[in-house]
């Protein structure tokens, strides 16, 4: 389904909109690629999922024994992380925050998981920054989100209208340099990840390490 454009002025109310619809926007279950980094994740110590939507990454995450702290700037989005949460016997800490303002953890977490978090240029790169900042020695982050090739499918598949709010392999590279690249790839793909993200898309995807 295509994604209706983010209003800039009104971030907040256009995700709460989206979120406050039936059923789970990008789906229960966690993203794919994120769930392909398993055998590297640990299982223990902290989490950090900045942008966390409606939880489906955070309560994964939980799942799977982390102590798990989800940021999102929609309160909707934050009740259904919650609820996910519930229907799973499991927490997560929820902040309600603009990731632009909040108080992001320096050397405090294991593990940061993005997807398809696509901050505005004007600061996309502090936020990455702030999110491999968070990570403590040893640490992953585990980042998707939309190639800029991603244009010609978002009618299909979502994303954000604007090539400059997208991805390749070298900005990443570029904005997470302080840290390792374990893996980092361009890839075409066809995620099934709810309605808003359901067909063929132009992904970047990337574990990054703090040595
Ligand atoms: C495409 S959704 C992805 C949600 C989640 N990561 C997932 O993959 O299911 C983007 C999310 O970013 C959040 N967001 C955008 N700008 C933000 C900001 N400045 N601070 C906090 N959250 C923000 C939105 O509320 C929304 O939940």
């Amino acid at each position: 389904m295509a994604e209706a454009p983010t209003d800039p002025s009104h971030p907040a109310a256009f995700w709460d909109a989206r979120y406050a619809e039936p059923g789970y926007a990008y789906g229960e279950e966690p993203n794919a690629w994120l769930v392909r980094q398993s055998e590297r994740l640990p299982t223990e110590g902290a989490a950090l999922v900045p942008a966390a939507g409606e939880g489906r990454d955070a309560v994964w995450l939980a799942q799977r024994g982390l102590r798990v702290t989800a940021v999102d700037l929609s309160r909707e989005g934050l009740a259904k992380t919650g609820r996910l949460a519930a229907s799973r016997a499991v927490e997560v800490e929820t902040v309600h925050a603009d990731l632009q303002d909040w108080t992001w953890p320096v050397e405090g977490v294991d593990v940061v998981a993005l997807s398809f978090v696509h901050a505005s240029p004007l600061f996309r790169a502090e936020m990455h920054r702030r999110a491999a900042g968070a990570l403590a020695p040893g640490g992953l982050l585990v980042i998707e989100g939309f190639h800029v090739g991603q244009l010609v499918y978002r009618e299909v598949s979502g994303g954000p209208p604007r090539a400059d709010m997208l991805f390749t392999a070298d900005l990443l590279r570029e904005d997470f340099a302080g840290l390792e690249v374990v893996e980092l790839e361009e890839a075409e793909t066809v995620l099934r990840e709810g309605i808003y993200h359901d067909g063929p898309a132009h992904v970047v995807h990337g574990v990054f390490r703090k040595a």
